[in-house]
């Protein structure tokens, strides 16, 4: 936990940013799994987090717009409590830890909220994303479930969004800290990808390492030769030669700040060819975005311009054709690359998301697009000094797309569809790092840098 003080400081700074009305955030509860008493790892909720601190379950805070008031609500731990789960400081003493005055069990906050409502006063909550909490609100505003979604507070998420963007020096040393964890998760990987060693092997080992160091994983771990599936958590295979390994994994410090790394990595060490020409695309795509990643500049305009380095490379491999310009405004290079460069990393590994990416990645300056491939370009914003967002180009022979649009002649002009059959049994490449905004360009997160150049990988590999 950080000093009283900055979480104060942050309830003081989105106080001044509201106009009145009182704040509502809600904790977590526990969440069961196969059995009530079974439950899954505890994950505090982030907003709450930020502004309160307390990473137990069965908490909620309250603040007061005009009077200031604070108010932190949960029950104390009863002998039961604590026999089975040992001691726990009373909520008062909580309270006072992270800068708040006042408590109050659990059971009074619906009396604090349905007075304000009485008095026609506005009850600001985020949008809830766990069943149990959308249950909760119901319960304390009497808003139905179904109708939360009509009545979330666009301005206490803006409000948070403003805030939580920016990362303090604080905020940056811990997600350094989780870049660290992330680097020994990554290493090792590359370390145990060798032909006939089952993906489950190495993707249970570095889910150890973040937990052995840290809060566990900030997302199911990403790791498998068939990397042209985005989001692959099947671990069932045995690795083979000539095959290359997406590892997309990243951890969460004690504090729940977050990593996110990919790499991609010949199984066996050494790059074929082929391998080495599609690979050398994506560290050119992955290097023009640092490149272009400075205040003013927007990320979306950056995903553009990582698309035309992807465009020029497939070209100089004969798998696109035309101009490299027209290729991309059209949307045809999205065939290899289906996903956006990035997104906000906090203290949720896709930051804020929760509070919804048109808040996050977007603004009146920056709208999202429609077009396959740019739509899932999660942040496009004009970039900020203290934005801490993910640079994460790919190439993807993804065989059901390349046969859909081959099928339905899409984008002809620029698609060379014999050769890119040779391709279908590829794979993927995924490469991803951690970038800071600073005042005049960017910079990597983490104390040393995961291998990613060719020589890089095969020396770690094959020392
Ligand atoms: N970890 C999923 C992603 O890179 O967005
Ligand atoms: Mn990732
Ligand atoms: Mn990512």
């Amino acid at each position: 936990m950080f000093t009283a003080n900055v979480y104060k400081e942050r309830r003081d700074a989105l106080r001044r940013q509201m106009g009145d009305g009182i704040i509502l955030l809600l904790g977590n509860a526990e969440a069961s799994s196969n059995y009530p008493a079974n439950t899954y790892h505890f994950r505090q909720d982030s907003s709450f987090l930020y502004f309160f601190g307390i990473n137990h379950p069965g908490f909620a805070g309250v603040v007061d717009i005009e009077s200031g008031e604070e108010i932190l609500f949960g029950n104390d731990f009863t002998m039961d409590d604590i026999i089975w789960m040992g001691p726990q400081p009373s909520v008062a003493t909580q309270a006072t830890e992270v800068g708040i005055e006042k408590s109050a069990p659990l059971a009074q906050l619906k009396t604090v909220v349905e007075n304000a409502m009485r008095q026609g006063r506005k009850v600001h909550f985020i949008p809830p994303y766990r069943y149990a909490n959308k249950v909760w609100l119901e319960e304390l505003t009497g808003i139905r479930v179904a109708e939360l979604a009509a009545h979330v507070s666009v301005e206490l998420i803006k409000a948070i969004v403003a805030l939580r963007s920016v990362k303090s020096a604080l905020e940056i040393e811990e997600i350094e800290r989780a870049c660290d964890i992330g680097y020994e998760m990554h290493t090792t990987a590359m370390r145990m990808c060798k032909p006939g060693v089952k993906e489950q092997l190495i993707a249970g080992t570095i889910e150890g390492i973040a937990l052995a160091h840290g809060a566990g994983v900030s997302f199911p771990s990403i790791l498998s030769m068939n990397g042209e599936t985005l989001h692959n958590h099947y671990h069932g295979n045995l690795l083979q030669e000539g095959r290359m390994m997406l590892t997309d994994a990243g951890a969460e410090t004690n504090m729940n700040y977050c990593s996110d790394f990919t790499r991609t990595v010949p199984v066996g060490g050494r790059f074929s060819q082929q391998q080495k020409e599609v690979y050398n695309i994506v560290v050119a795509a992955h290097d023009c975005a640092i490149d272009h990643a400075r205040p003013g500049n927007t990320w979306k305009e950056v995903h553009i311009e990582v698309c035309r380095t992807l465009t020029r490379g497939l070209k100089d491999i004969g798998l696109m054709k035309g101009d490299v310009d027209e290729a991309v405004a059209a949307g045809a290079h999205a065939l290899f690359m289906p996903h956006g460069l990035g997104h906000m990393m906090g203290l949720d590994v896709h930051d804020m998301e929760d509070l919804g990416q048109i808040y996050v990645g977007y603004d009146d300056e920056i709208r999202p697009s429609d077009q396959f491939g740019l739509a899932s370009l999660r942040m496009g914003r004009r970039l900020q000094e203290g934005f801490v967002i993910t640079d994460e180009p790919g190439i993807y022979f993804i065989p059901a797309l390349i046969d859909q649009w081959r099928a339905e002649g899409m984008h002809s002009d620029f698609l060379c569809y014999d050769a890119i059959e040779k391709y279908k049994n590829f794979g993927g490449i995924r490469l991803e790092d951690d970038v800071l905004i600073t005042a005049t360009g960017s910079r990597f997160l983490g104390q040393k840098r995961i291998p990613l150049y060719v020589d890089e990988i095969e020396e770690i590999m094959n020392k």
